[in-house]
């Protein structure tokens, strides 16, 4: 057994795979693969729906906010964003927190101005700044909840006086939030959701219409929401990937409850980094992502028999971003606290041995 510590697409849940291989052979029994029966067929609409319906459970989506299924990543989100959402003329407000929060800021330029509230570009995103003010006539203000790459998350969402927007991709479904707190919420499934291919947005729906511009219908929300996803072919397998995960959510107890066993195995990694002379860890303390836990070895040489190490004991994924290097160990919903436990036991023998 292979313990996966990838970043993303990351681990899915054993159950989850199993019955995915299925319905690629047989869907529900219907003879049909579910890559063969139409989008518009009874039996689609259905997973379709109980997706919605889990999500909008799961997250407690409030009246007033439409939950969507899209394609093209997170990344076309950070243009669908100011396209939909920024008046002609108008302004933004970005939270500098890495590569991504750069990439979705460069994006809005094309639509208006950025304003750049805080960054931490200066220390390589170690932190979240938290000294900042968001203007009050910025049309939103965007921020990243976990920073992928550097292992930092907010754990402490800001006060706005303008609709936040928040980029969800590598701590969705992690942790229990406050979905009326937010505008606008996306994220790429291929975390903490599902397989990559479809993008989850959560939009709250009077915040559409504002724009003054023509949007084309496949980058436009308000035609993704009239059209309930389907305004073309939806990317049906990653949707039923997806579902299947969120079911699996559901019957562990939920977002509360995964939030407890994700804040459980964050504690005693960070704690076996701590304490483990060899290893540091990369982000302030304060700002620690529970699901991407980057460390680095104190002795630069350690890097690669530690990794080889790893490597015997069946752990995978384990090599850090290149921006960053050193380690990251990803501990998304899936990731049992056993394969955790086998993260610490090689590296306490590492410790021991060296
Ligand atoms: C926080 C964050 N945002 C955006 C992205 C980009 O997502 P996608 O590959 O779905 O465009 C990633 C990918 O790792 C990410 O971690």
């Amino acid at each position: 057994m292979k313990h996966n510590f990838g970043a993303g697409p990351g681990i899915l849940p054993h159950e989850v795979l199993k019955q995915a291989a299925e319905a690629v052979i047989d869907f529900n029994g219907t003879g049909l693969s579910l890559l063969e029966i139409s989008h518009r067929s009874p039996e689609f609409e259905a997973v379709l729906n109980e997706a919605v319906s889990l999500v909008k459970e799961l997250f407690s989506v409030p009246e007033g906010y439409s939950v969507l299924f899209l394609q093209g990543g997170a990344s076309t989100q950070f243009a669908l964003a100011p396209y939909n959402l920024l008046p002609e003329g108008g302004k933004v407000a970005y939270l500098e927190t890495g590569v991504w929060a750069n990439k979705a800021l460069k994006e809005a330029k094309f639509f208006g101005d950025v304003e750049i509230v805080a960054t931490s570009k200066e220390s390589n995103f170690t932190y979240i700044p938290k000294d900042y003010t968001v203007p009050a006539d910025a049309a939103y203000f965007h921020i990243t909840s976990n920073n992928t790459i550097y292992g930092t998350q907010l754990h402490q969402f800001p006060k706005s006086p303008v609709p936040v927007v928040c980029d969800m991709s590598s701590d969705i479904f992690s942790r229990t939030v406050n979905v009326a707190d937010f505008g606008l919420i996306y994220a790429g499934a291929q975390k903490n959701m599902g397989p990559a291919g479809v993008t989850l947005v959560i939009v709250k729906d009077d915040l559409l219409g504002k724009t003054g511009r023509k949007i084309p219908a496949m980058f436009n929300y308000q035609v993704q929401i009239e059209g309930g996803s389907m305004y073309n072919t939806p990317p049906c397998f990653a949707i039923y990937v997806s579902m299947l995960t969120l079911k699996w959510l559901k019957a562990k107890g939920g977002v509360p409850a995964i939030e407890v066993e994700n804040d459980a195995k964050a504690k005693v990694l960070y704690d076996a980094i701590d304490s483990n002379p060899l290893f540091k860890a990369v982000a302030a303390p304060e700002d620690r992502s529970h699901m991407n836990v980057c460390f680095v070895a104190e002795n630069p040489e350690h890097e690669k028999p530690f990794l080889k190490l790893c490597d015997e004991k069946g752990i995978v994924g384990l090599k850090g971003h290149r921006s960053v290097g050193g380690f990251r160990a990803s501990i998304y919903n899936a990731l049992p606290i056993a394969s955790v436990n086998v993260l610490i036991e090689a590296m306490n023998e590492f410790a021991e041995k060296n």
